[in-house]
C-alpha cells in the first residue's frame, strides 16, 4: 500500500490505500481512501473501489448501473482546501495565494503558523516549502491539533510539517531565530508579535502576516509590529470576482428599436464585425443558434470580505563587522 503524497511527488495510477478526490460536479467533491472491497454510494449510483484501483488519476469512473459517473482526481492543496472538513473558519485560495507570495514561501523556507485550525493553509504552505523547508504549526485546541496531526500523517507530510498542541499567546512559539516567515490567524495576534520576532531569523529579512477579520485587530497588530521594530507595515484586503459562462438570448433588433421593421441586410464584413464584437465578450464565441450568445459574466453573488492581511518585515540585524 502506498499513500499519496500531496506535494511534489505526484503519481499516475490509483492504488489500494491512496487518497482520491472524487469530483461529482463543481459544487460537490469529496475525498475517499481506496480500500479493496469498499463501495462509494451516492445518488448517481454505486462505485466499487475495486473498479477504481488501477485507473489513472484524472479518469472517469462509471457507476455499476452505467448511468452515473465521477472523476477521480489527484489530491492537491487547492483541492484539499475545497474538501477539508471545517473545524474552524479556513483560508481560501485568494488569500492563500496572496499570502504565499508576500511571505515569499518557496522550497527550503522555515515557516511558523498559528493557529492550525482546519489545516487548510498548512497544506499549501507545506507544498510551497517542500522538500527542504519546514512548517511548525501550533494549535491550542487539543482535538483540532490531533485531527490535523492525523491528516498530516495520512497525507505524508510529517517530514515537512510539525504540529504542536500549544497556547502560543500564553507560551510563545518556543523557537528562536529560525523562521523565515510567521503567519498568525489568531484572535489576539498583537500578543504573539514579541514571540514572532523572537522566532524570526536575524541574518536575513523576516516576514510576518496576520489574518484578522476586524479592522480594530489590524490597528492593534500594526501598533504592536511598529513597537517591536517591524518595518514596511501594510494591510491588504483580497477580493475576488468569479465569472461564470452563460448562454443568453440575443436581443431582437426590431424589438430594441420599438417594433419598427428594419429592412437592411448585414453584408459579409458587418456580419464578421458583429461576430467579433460578441466574441470579445464571450469565452466561446456564439453558440449554436443565431438568437443566443455565450457570455462570461460576473457571478451574481460576489464573495465578500474574509479578512484583512497585515504584512510587515523585520530587517536583518546589523553586526559591527
Ligand atoms: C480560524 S482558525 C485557523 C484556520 C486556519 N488558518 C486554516 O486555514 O484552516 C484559528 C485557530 O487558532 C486557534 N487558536 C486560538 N488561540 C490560540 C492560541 N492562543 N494558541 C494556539 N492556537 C490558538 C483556534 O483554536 C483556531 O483553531
Amino acid at each position: 500500500m502506498s499513500a499519496v503524497t500531496m506535494l511534489h511527488q505526484y503519481k499516475t495510477t490509483i492504488e489500494d490505500g491512496d487518497l482520491v478526490v472524487v469530483y461529482i460536479n463543481p459544487e460537490s467533491m469529496l475525498t475517499i481512501t481506496m480500500k479493496k472491497g469498499s463501495v462509494l454510494n451516492n445518488k448517481f449510483g454505486s462505485f466499487p473501489h475495486d473498479k477504481m484501483i488501477g485507473l489513472k488519476y484524472g479518469s472517469m469512473a462509471t457507476s455499476l448501473n452505467g448511468r452515473g459517473f465521477v472523476y477521480l482526481l489527484h489530491p492537491t492543496p487547492e483541492l484539499w482546501t475545497q474538501v477539508v472538513p471545517h473545524r474552524t473558519q479556513i483560508l481560501y485560495l485568494p488569500d492563500i495565494s496572496f499570502i504565499s507570495l508576500y511571505l515569499d514561501l518557496k522550497p527550503g523556507k522555515i515557516v511558523i503558523e498559528s493557529g492550525t485550525g482546519s489545516g487548510s493553509f498548512s497544506h499549501s504552505i507545506a507544498r510551497s516549502i517542500a522538500p527542504t523547508g519546514h512548517l511548525y504549526t501550533f494549535e491550542y485546541h487539543e482535538l483540532r491539533a490531533e485531527t490535523a496531526r492525523k491528516e498530516f500523517i495520512d497525507h505524508n507530510l510529517t517530514e515537512i510539517v510539525t504540529i504542536e498542541h500549544r497556547d502560543v499567546l500564553a507560551n510563545g512559539f518556543g523557537k528562536v531565530g529560525i523562521a523565515d516567515a510567521v503567519f498568525l490567524d489568531l484572535p489576539a495576534p498583537w500578543d504573539a508579535v514579541a514571540s514572532a520576532k523572537e522566532a524570526l531569523r536575524r541574518d536575513t529579512i523576516g516576514r510576518v502576516c496576520s489574518f484578522s477579520p476586524c479592522i480594530e485587530q489590524v490597528q492593534r497588530t500594526a501598533l504592536a509590529l511598529d513597537e517591536h521594530g517591524f518595518a514596511d507595515i501594510r494591510m491588504y484586503e483580497c477580493l475576488v470576482r468569479d465569472y461564470e459562462v452563460r448562454t443568453l438570448p440575443l436581443p431582437d433588433i426590431e424589438e430594441a428599436i420599438g417594433g419598427q421593421k428594419v429592412n437592411f441586410k448585414l453584408n459579409k464584413n458587418d456580419r464578421k464585425k458583429r461576430k467579433l464584437e460578441s466574441g470579445a465578450a464571450s469565452l466561446a464565441g456564439q453558440s449554436g443558434t443565431s438568437s443566443e450568445v455565450m457570455l462570461s459574466k460576473p457571478a451574481d453573488q460576489a464573495r465578500g470580505h474574509t479578512s484583512y492581511l497585515t504584512f510587515a518585515i523585520l530587517a536583518p540585524e546589523v553586526t559591527s563587522e
